[in-house]
């Protein structure tokens, strides 16, 4: 670490940044391609190794013990919280932890009713069907799940006009597991047929610490006790974004101090990353900015935001705003978002002489 260049640094930098990203924000919660390789390594495969959510793990244990006990699939189960929080991960535990099998599709890739009659007829006994952004089910697709959850059949109708008969095919007991990032977009109908609703909340500095040294281990990594603290209260209270970061302080450490990662080499890492000491990247900055200088702190609706910013108003609302809510730097009003006492602190400006 000792004997660099700082452009020998910043050169390694970008071009390790260019090889993983689009334009997309380093500490955005969402999915990018390059985290898929190592999301699936990293993934933990047992309720035991996933870390925090404990009231959801709790509840989820009970009811998976039960169903297994009388023999029975597991109810159906909806997960929703923000992107990276681990729905995924914890859907598969729960086909793991169930002894089932785990099928995965998504809700804008169920088209047609009939491309979801073909997945469930498929199904075996038991198994786990995890449908993923559920919410974006096509409404004539979402008609024929609601049966088949509730019943256990498939009803469809043969012939047209006054031949019209209905047919109803029986369907083995499966578990259907949804996930969605927007539970306020999920329909009454839909929301009534699931048994089990677990909200994931954002992890503690604490847990997100496990969960980093954790990780550090499975990439055969040595990471002292500072650098993990340091990465779990810089990820936004998010495990994807802590993995992301871990990995880039990885390649850091590779290739300036023999793979071991020391506070040194994390806070470098992080500074390049242009990462501030809670988490906030340029992007969260301006945003605030946005807020205080040009709104003085009244309410800003997000569209408006979306278009200082640059940022897709869905973004702001799914990935950036979780956070900076639950830091206490933004607040919800009816009519629109505003910057709280912290935030004007901790970008340096005086509230009072900023709003008047
Ligand atoms: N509780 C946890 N313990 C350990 N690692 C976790 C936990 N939750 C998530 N992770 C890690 O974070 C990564 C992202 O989790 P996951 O893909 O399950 O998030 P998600 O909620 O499905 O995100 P999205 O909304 O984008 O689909 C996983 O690969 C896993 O390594
Ligand atoms: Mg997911």
């Amino acid at each position: 670490m000792e004997n660099y260049e700082e452009n020998e640094f910043s050169s390694y930098f970008q071009s390790s940044m260019s090889e993983s990203d689009d334009d997309e924000r380093f500490v955005s919660a969402s999915k990018k391609l390059s985290d898929d390789a190592i999301e699936n390594v990293l993934r933990p495969k047992a309720m035991n190794d996933y870390i925090g959510q404990s009231k959801v793990k709790e509840n989820l244990l009970v009811y998976i013990t039960a169903a297994k006990k009388r023999g029975e699939a597991l109810d159906h189960v909806l997960l929703y919280g923000p992107p990276g929080l681990g729905k995924t991960t914890l859907a598969s535990i729960i086909a793991n932890e169930m002894g089932a099998n785990f099928k995965q599709t998504t809700g804008p890739a169920i088209e047609k009713p009939s491309d979801l009659a073909s997945i469930l007829t498929n199904l075996n006994e038991n198994d786990v069907l995890f449908i993923d952004e559920i919410h974006r089910l096509n409404h004539s697709v979402e008609e024929i799940l609601y049966p088949a959850m509730e019943d256990h059949a498939l009803d469809f109708i043969i012939g047209k006009g006054p031949s019209a008969r209905s047919m109803r095919i029986n369907l083995p007991n499966f578990t259907l597991v949804g996930a969605t990032t927007k539970a306020g977009m999920i329909t009454g109908p839909l929301r009534d047929r699931f048994g089990v609703i677990c909200k994931l909340e954002l992890y503690s500095p604490e847990e997100l610490k496990e969960i980093v040294l954790r990780s550090s281990k499975i990439l055969e990594r040595e990471i002292d006790d500072e650098s993990a603290k340091l990465i779990s209260s810089r990820c936004r209270g998010t495990p994807r974004i802590a993995n992301r970061i871990l990995k880039r302080v990885r390649d850091f450490a590779d290739v300036f101090n023999d793979g071991i990662i020391t506070a040194k080499i994390t806070n470098h890492a992080l500074e390049k990353m242009d990462i501030d000491n809670i988490g906030l990247d340029g992007v969260d900055r301006k945003m605030l900015k946005v807020m205080i200088e040009n709104f003085k702190g009244k309410p800003v609706g997000l569209d408006t935001l979306g278009a200082f910013t640059g940022e897709e108003p869905d973004t702001i609302e799914d990935v950036y705003e979780p956070y900076l809510m639950q830091i206490g730097f933004i607040s919800r009003t009816p009519r629109g978002r505003i910057p709280l006492a912290p935030a004007y602190k901790h970008l340096g400006y005086n509230i009072e002489e900023t709003i008047n």
